[in-house]
């Protein structure tokens, strides 16, 4: 089979395509003819192992998989001894933010893992497109007690993970207020936030309101700089470290102070987040954002386009046309 193929730790150049031997399900696994992937900002960070703590997981010396790939949209192809809860032909998509070798024709991945099947009338891009930046976004939400009173403000709305939670917190009735930039306030509007705000023309952190919540999904401002936009007990989440690593230990600072806090969210339990996000598709509450959709020859084009930061939602990768 074809596979996108890495033996180090480097830039998108490292990455070829190539052949490599039909994976056998063990008894416990089913054998997935991949369509889709995504090319998202954890696969960037795998690739290059940084920062290096991520290389626990993946190799510490060389990625430990020579395939890539943290999700996968795909059709069963065969099933273990074991398998009795999925079927040869099933349309599946799961995640595994660690990697799980799925940019390639061919994946085997546990039936029990965090992978389930397709909603009807999802195509297997929407499917793929709904799972890393849902799943932090969830990840986000989940750690604190979101609802329909609540105010929240998430700066960066075009960002995979920004889209996902200005539609997950709609579906709670959350008043949200997304921040964007000029050229995307259309694309942004069409997710359904309350109110946009446009960087170019206003500094967000100016804003009069006053929010429950504010997430920054693209990790591009600070809590400094957003205290005064919080309620008295508001709190401010981001998906980066910020300055100095500010975001980990601003937590402990700030439960100490009966006030605005900060919460960091470390990601956890992909299969909830399939889960989800399947349920969210199925009713009709979560259409992906889709950029860019890419042949898997030309993977590394992909991997660059993500890097430079600035793609809208979620890059997609066909495995079917090659
Ligand atoms: N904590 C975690 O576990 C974790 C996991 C995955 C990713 N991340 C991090 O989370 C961040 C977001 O990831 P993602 O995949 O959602 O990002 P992404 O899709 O790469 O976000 C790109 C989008 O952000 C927008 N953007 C860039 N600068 C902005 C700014 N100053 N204000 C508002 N929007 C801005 C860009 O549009 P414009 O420039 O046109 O506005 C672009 O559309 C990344 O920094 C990533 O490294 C963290």
């Amino acid at each position: 089979m074809k596979s996108v193929l890495r033996s180090s730790y480097g830039a998108p150049s490292i990455l070829t395509v190539g052949e490599l031997p039909l994976p056998i399900p063990k008894p416990d696994e089913v054998l997935i003819r991949v369509h889709r992937t995504t090319v998202n900002r954890t696969d960037c960070g795998i690739l290059r192992g940084k920062p290096f703590l991520i290389r626990f997981f993946t190799g510490l010396r060389k990625p430990s998989s020579p395939t890539p790939g943290t999700d996968f949209a795909g059709e069963i192809e065969s099933i273990g001894s074991e398998v009795t809860e999925l079927a040869v032909g099933d349309r599946v998509f799961g995640l595994g933010d660690e990697g799980i070798a799925s940019q390639a024709e061919f994946m085997t991945f546990k039936a029990s893992g965090a992978m389930t099947r397709i909603p009807k009338g999802i195509d297997y891009s929407q499917a793929v497109a709904s799972l890393e930046g849902a799943h932090y976004a969830y990840n986000f939400i989940n750690k604190v007690d979101v609802n329909a009173n609540n105010k929240v403000l998430v700066n960066g709305g075009t960002g995979a993970i920004g889209s996902a939670a200005i539609q997950i917190l709609k579906s709670m009735g959350a008043y949200v207020t997304a921040v964007t930039d000029t050229k995307n306030v259309d694309k942004v509007t069409q997710l359904g936030p309350d109110r946009v705000i446009d960087y170019l023309q206003t500094d967000f952190t100016t804003d009069n309101e006053r929010y429950d919540f504010v997430f920054d999904a693209v990790g591009k401002s600070e809590f400094g700089k957003c205290k005064k936009l919080l309620k008295p007990k508001g709190i401010y989440i981001s998906s980066e470290l910020g300055p100095n690593a500010e975001n980990l230990y601003l937590p402990l600072i700030t439960k100490l102070r009966a006030g605005k806090r900060v919460i960091f969210p470390i990601p956890v339990n992909c299969k909830r987040s399939v889960y989800f996000m399947a349920s969210m598709l199925a009713k009709g509450l979560f259409k992906p954002l889709i950029d860019k959709t890419y042949a898997m020859h030309d993977i590394r084009d992909a991997y660059t386009y993500v890097e430079t930061g600035q793609k809208i939602g979620n890059v997609v990768v066909d495995y079917t046309g090659d």
